[in-house]
């Protein structure tokens, strides 16, 4: 497929980008950064000027495109371009960047008639990671069919551009996916990240002990593009266990002793569950961290 991925120079397009890539897609990369890979066009833009997003989703994926003629459309729009976490930049910007780029994104794909467009949400939406005091979650697992209620501004941009997505499928009938993705694991992090938590997994409580390795993501998004029909759905992306060596029963009792589970939990299942992405897309996760941590 021909793919206009923005935000792919940032710490999880860029794996995202390389798998797409690898798996044959022909991906375009709109960022305010250059990503530099090979095969991919940079285009040097900013999701907060509608008429950039227009005009770049109405273009060529190459020099080597304009042989052909006028530019087609693309097949699918990848959104990862955001301010992605809190306490980057004011809370203001924050919701603005990620508010209106979203929506700048999301309009341009439907009115150019792109039928497949997938974009980057957040576990923050569930209400624990970035809210102040320690927070408990209503209900876990925490599945897609949660209240999402978070109290911080990064929170409530992608609360608001999954509200965003929701009403521009109902609209258009196209597919549109929002993927609440977990914390974004890099193949160099699981080294430094993960030793720590055998002795202080309570580190990992805001994220419900959960991660996503960058490479698995990219199979998530490629899961995506290549399922049609589903119309406006919600998928967590998450690895299939925690990011922490201890069992579920340990954790729920230490960190979570209040909150109730819908349903039980495998021992090592993870408490931001990614069954939706396993039972509806097929994913098979690849990198366990288990597989990288030594000791
Ligand atoms: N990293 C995580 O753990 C994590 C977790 C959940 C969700 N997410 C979401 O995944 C996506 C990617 O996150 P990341 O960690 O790779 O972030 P990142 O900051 O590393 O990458 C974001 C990219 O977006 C670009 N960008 C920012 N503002 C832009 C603008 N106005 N116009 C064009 N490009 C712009 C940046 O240059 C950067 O390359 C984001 O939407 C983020 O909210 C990330």
């Amino acid at each position: 497929m021909r793919v206009l991925f923005t935000g792919g120079s940032g710490k999880a397009g860029k794996h995202v980008v390389a798998y797409l890539a690898a798996a044959g897609h022909r991906v375009v990369n709109l960022d305010r950064v250059a990503l530099n890979h090979p095969g991919v066009h940079d285009f040097i833009a900013d999701i907060t000027d509608a008429g950039q997003m227009f005009s770049v989703m109405s273009g060529h994926a190459g020099y080597d495109e304009l042989d052909q003629g006028p530019a087609k459309p693309f097949d699918a729009v990848v959104h990862f371009a955001a301010i992605p976490r809190l306490m980057m930049c004011a809370d203001t910007e924050t919701y603005r960047v990620n508010v209106i780029g979203t929506y700048n994104v999301i309009e341009a794909a439907v009115k150019l008639g792109i039928r497949k467009i997938i974009i980057a949400s957040s576990e923050t939406t569930y209400g624990v990671c970035f809210s102040e005091g320690v927070v408990d979650p209503k209900v876990l697992p925490l599945e897609e069919d949660y209240d999402i209620d978070p109290m911080d501004s990064y929170g409530m941009s992608k609360k608001v551009n999954e509200v965003t997505a929701r009403s521009f499928q109902r609209r258009s009938g196209f597919d549109i996916y929002a993927l609440r993705i977990g914390n974004v694991i890099e193949p160099h992090e699981y080294a430094t990240v993960f030793p720590p938590l055998k002795d202080d997994p309570g580190l990992r409580r805001r994220i419900t002990f959960s991660y996503i390795d960058a490479r698995d993501l990219g199979q998530i998004v490629d899961l995506c593009l290549k399922k049609d029909g589903l119309g406006y759905q919600v998928f967590n992306a998450v690895n299939d266990t925690n990011s922490v060596p201890q069992e579920n029963a340990e954790l729920l009792a230490r960190f979570f002793p209040k909150v109730p589970l819908s349903r039980p939990v495998g021992p090592q299942e993870s408490l931001l569950s990614n069954r939706k992405i396993r039972e509806v897309l097929g994913f098979k996760e690849q990198h366990n961290w288990r597989h990288y941590v030594k000791g």
